[in-house]
């Protein structure tokens, strides 16, 4: 640092004086020919003058000498002037100024050139010590040149000015390199030396802390670009000890909990040399313009919440629709762009799909049709014939992103997600037949008389069973699937094994409860006492005092119960009056997929519901509901989970619903209790939740109270055994067992062709007769 400092002070000292010489030297010179100038005209006026006074008065011959020296002497006194000569056409003096005799040995050149030129000259010259400007002019009488004059006038003043500029530059230098060294000083102590020595201290201090106690960036100046590098990468390297800690652990204990590493690992040998690929129609980073920056938001998804670690983990592709105002500008020219923007871990593929075509596809046959086809929630699903052609074209047009992002690779293992894409299977397969294809449906998949509603049911059945695997949440829906299968589309169904055989090609149809992450690193004692006093600290701030915190969140979605929670809050306050100014509610709700009209109108229901029972108990300082109508982050979203005495999840109809797992995870207190739907998927894996019925409204009001007056105990046994579910059943084991499933389908050798190619007729067979791999 010192080394640093001293180069730079004398870079700036140098640069200093050269510049100072530099214009001090112009100065300098300019000074000194305005000088010389204003000199040279002075003694040309006088010399005038002089020559106007003199030339009647000579008559050299008739020795006017006296008369001329009388009128010289006049003029011997004025400033800077050293004496005036006049001289006759030999060059002998006539006249001479006293002083200027004695310096005078002869008649000076430029008096002589004056005369041989017959017109006026002037020099600098010395004169003993001095410096003087000689100027002469020749004297006429009747036009002849009688004699010569010659004024000699003291120059030595301007060198002596020159000399005062030279001075006052070397002063003015020395005391600017002082100043500029003191600044330079000053300068690296404050902003370099200082926030380098505090930003190694706060490095050192992530370096060596546990993550909960990390401690915040201190104010570094400069430094913050890198230092928010550096927490990106001490939260990586964090990770990645603790990470390798706990795989050892895990290995020592023989447990069976699932890591981001021990899915890598896992797929990694698992593909071998391939790549994993995943279509979705939701892409996880949306990038759209905020005046003049873009941002990054990640939408409310629950698939997106659940397949992003997935991708982290395994470095894979996701191929997704563009839907952000700024995602063109984002991507590269192969629309390509590395995800996520703080941490980029693998590489998110946009496809861009027409306004018209994602009218369509998305809100039309995707979200009007399929959606409430597959929810059993009493919405009337609509079927339009030009929202089914843009749901085939669609579906090409991803298709086609898929086989050109696997070109040229051997056997890549591609996932394709949910209701949007049904016919892509069948589109890879045909195209790919090495790409292994797995299709989860997210949703839940109705009985075989609701899904026959949809003309096209043959046509997304046939697609669908283009895969090589096919995946539920659970196993009503994968049973209802197969009978779905069977009433519509010719083939065999090894109802033993769940699969099915059509055309010489055998999917698998399996259930994968689908999860979320867990957090494994236990929360600081004194996290739960901030979260607390936070929590009365945010509802001061909203003018709210209350005892008990439940929390919703949901996207505004007809299938989630939203209304039905409401009216069972208003039955809990009309029921129980002793949990008014008690109780609050806080249903975080995401605007969701708002251009269909139905969500629309839900929105503004849900609204008018809330205001509803608001105005109808809400004191001076309570109100039992808060409706909070925007999408928050997933960090928000984790301290409400954390701050809440408990979640309502009531779905109507749900094929999982992560919000129930993510409180669950969230909860590392042990504690808050959930309220479940019996419809929810989640509430096969987590019957220690109270599990409520949507519709009965007075049994959720019921559950609610039962929550809010269960012990510390009865909480803390409930949670700890869903905990135990979901920290076994976590993301990453859905994704090991999808992908395990997946591998171990033989490409090269379906069964069916082999039965085909031996000559047996096709019959129902035992399972054990149709599995061969
Ligand atoms: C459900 C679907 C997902 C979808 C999500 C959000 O979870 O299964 O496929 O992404 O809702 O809906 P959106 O239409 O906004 O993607």
């Amino acid at each position: 640092m010192r080394l640093l400092t001293l180069r730079l002070t004398i870079s700036l000292v140098v640069g200093i004086t050269l510049i100072s010489l530099f214009s001090s030297y112009y100065e300098v010179r300019s000074q000194r020919r305005g000088l010389r100038r204003d000199l040279e005209r002075r003694v040309e006026v006088l010399a005038e003058n002089l020559v106007d006074q003199i030339e009647p008065h000579l008559n050299l011959n008739q020795g006017s000498g006296k008369n001329l020296q009388l009128m010289i002497d006049r003029f011997s006194s004025r400033e800077h002037l050293a004496g005036i000569a006049i001289y006759n056409p030999q060059g002998e003096s006539i006249a001479t100024t006293a002083g200027l005799a004695s310096r005078f040995t002869g008649e000076p050149a430029v008096v002589q050139q004056a005369a041989t030129k017959s017109q006026s000259a002037g020099e600098y010259s010395r004169m003993g010590e001095a410096s003087v400007y000689i100027y002469a002019l020749p004297l006429h009488e009747d036009k002849a040149v009688v004699g010569r004059l010659a004024i000699v006038h003291d120059a030595s003043y301007i060198n002596a000015q020159s000399r005062k500029v030279w001075r006052d530059t070397f002063l003015r230098v020395l005391i600017l390199v002082f100043l500029l060294t003191l600044t330079t000083l000053l300068i690296v102590r404050w902003s370099i030396t200082g926030p380098i020595a505090r930003t190694a201290q706060w490095m050192r201090a992530l370096r060596t802390s546990k993550i909960s106690s990390r401690p915040a960036m201190p104010d570094l100046d400069l430094f913050r670009p890198l230092a928010h590098e550096m927490t990106t990468f001490a939260a990586s390297l964090t990770a990645a000890r603790s990470a390798a800690e706990k795989e050892a652990q895990l290995r020592h204990a023989g447990d069976t909990f699932w890591t981001a590493e021990r899915l890598f690992v896992h797929v990694r040998g698992m593909l071998g040399t391939s790549r994993l690929f995943v279509v979705a129609n939701r892409e996880p980073y949306i990038h759209r313009r905020q005046g003049t920056s873009v941002e990054a938001i990640v939408p409310a998804s629950g698939l997106v919440t659940a397949l992003e670690p997935v991708l982290c983990a395994c470095d894979g592709t996701w191929i997704a629709h563009g839907t952000g105002d700024a995602d063109r500008e984002t991507v590269d020219k192969h629309d390509r762009l590395r995800v996520p923007p703080d941490d980029p871990r693998y590489t998110l593929r946009r496809v861009w799909v027409s306004k018209e075509e994602e009218e369509g596809y998305y809100y039309g046959f995707a979200n009007e049709g399929l959606w409430p086809l597959c929810h059993i929630a009493h919405t009337r699903p609509l079927f339009r014939v030009s929202d089914w052609e843009h749901y085939e074209r669609a579906n090409r047009r991803f298709a086609d992103a898929v086989l050109k992002e696997t070109e040229g690779m051997d056997r890549p293992v591609l996932l394709a997600q949910d209701y949007h894409f049904a016919l892509l299977p069948r589109m890879i397969k045909k195209a790919r037949p090495d790409t292994r294809v797995a299709i989860f449906w997210h949703i839940p998949w109705p009985n075989p008389e609701a899904f026959g509603i949809c003309p096209w049911q043959r046509e997304l059945v046939d697609g669908l069973l283009g895969a090589d695997l096919i995946g539920f949440h659970i196993q009503s829906h994968c049973n209802n699937f197969l009978q779905t299968v069977d009433r519509t589309l010719e083939s065999r169904i090894d109802w033993e094994h769940l699969t099915v055989n059509r055309e010489e090609h055998r999917t698998v149809v399996k259930p994968f409860p689908i999860s979320v992450e867990f957090p494994e690193n236990p929360l600081p004692a004194e996290a739960g006492k901030s979260t607390s006093m936070e929590r009365v600290a945010w509802l001061r701030d909203l003018g709210i005092e209350a005892d008990f915190l439940g929390v919703g969140v949901d996207r505004v979605d007809y299938t989630k119960g939203i209304l039905e929670r409401f009216l069972a809050i208003e039955r809990l306050l009309e029921k129980h009056p002793i949990y008014r100014e008690k109780f609050t509610f806080l249903q975080i709700g995401a605007p969701s997929r708002t251009r269909i009209k139905r969500y629309n109108d839900l929105l503004i229901e849900v609204e008018a519901e809330a205001e509803r029972i608001n105005g109808r108990f809400q004191t001076g300082k309570w109100r039992p509901i808060l409706l909070m109508k925007r999408q928050h982050s997933h960090h928000e979203i984790q301290w409400f989970y954390r701050a809440a005495d408990l979640c309502l999840v009531t779905s109507l109809h749900d094929g999982m619903n992560l919000v129930a797992k993510e409180f669950v995870a969230a909860r590392q207190d042990e504690q808050g209790v959930l309220v479940l739907s019996r419809f929810t998927g989640a509430a096969r894996e987590l019957p220690d939740a109270l599990l409520v019925n949507p519709y009965d409204i007075e049994q959720m009001a019921e559950a609610i109270r039962l929550a809010l007056k269960m012990d510390s105990e009865e909480r803390k046994t409930r949670m700890q055994r869903m905990r135990k579910v979901v920290r076994e059943h976590n993301i990453y084991r859905w994704a090991g067992d999808l992908i395990a499933e997946l591998c171990e389908v033989r490409l090269d050798e379906p069964a069916n062709r082999l039965e085909s190619q031996m000559g047996h007729p096709p019959v129902e067979q035992s399972a054990e007769a149709i599995r061969i791999d």
